[in-house]
């Protein structure tokens, strides 16, 4: 699944989170930059009621990580309260990543810079890690 798409409802980006989630396997990480309100935590949602998670997601604003069991597991991170990167490692994120599960990340300030700046055990190269999700 690759390209551009425009949702006009929130159900269309719950749904278009929906159709990503096939794609998906352990071990895949996701990365949603975009301001505060632009549809994140919707997308998430589709994901995981795609992925059968039947659990109720929410944006993991004032917790750094929420993990859900559906068909895979999914670790929701939420960089929302982290200030540094050196933080998001002290939280063992790299002992998640790549792993047994989807990770998703959001962030909603600075248009993914921290995401960006995670040292990465296994980065991706630098053209896709830029591109913003729109
Ligand atoms: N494509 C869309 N068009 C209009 N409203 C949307 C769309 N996608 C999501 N929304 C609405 O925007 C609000 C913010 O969405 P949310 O997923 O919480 O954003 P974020 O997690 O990025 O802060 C929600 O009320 C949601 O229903
Ligand atoms: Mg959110």
């Amino acid at each position: 699944m690759l390209g551009k798409f425009l949702t006009r409802s929130e159900n269309e980006t719950i749904n278009l989170g929906r159709e990503f989630s096939k794609v998906l396997k352990a071990g895949d990480v996701v990365a949603l930059y975009g301001e505060l309100g632009s549809g994140k935590t919707r997308f998430i949602q589709g994901v995981c009621k795609g992925l059968g998670v039947s659990e109720v997601v929410n944006s993991p604003t004032f917790i750094i990580m929420n993990r859900y069991e559906g068909r895979l597991k999914v670790y929701h991170f939420d960089f929302y309260r982290i200030d540094e990167v050196d933080e998001i490692i002290e939280i063992g994120f790299n002992e998640f990543i790549y792993n047994d599960a989807v990770s998703l990340m959001g962030e909603d300030r600075g248009g993914g810079e921290k995401i960006n700046r995670i040292p990465h055990p296994n980065p991706l190269p630098q053209g896709e890690r830029k591109e913003k999700k729109s």
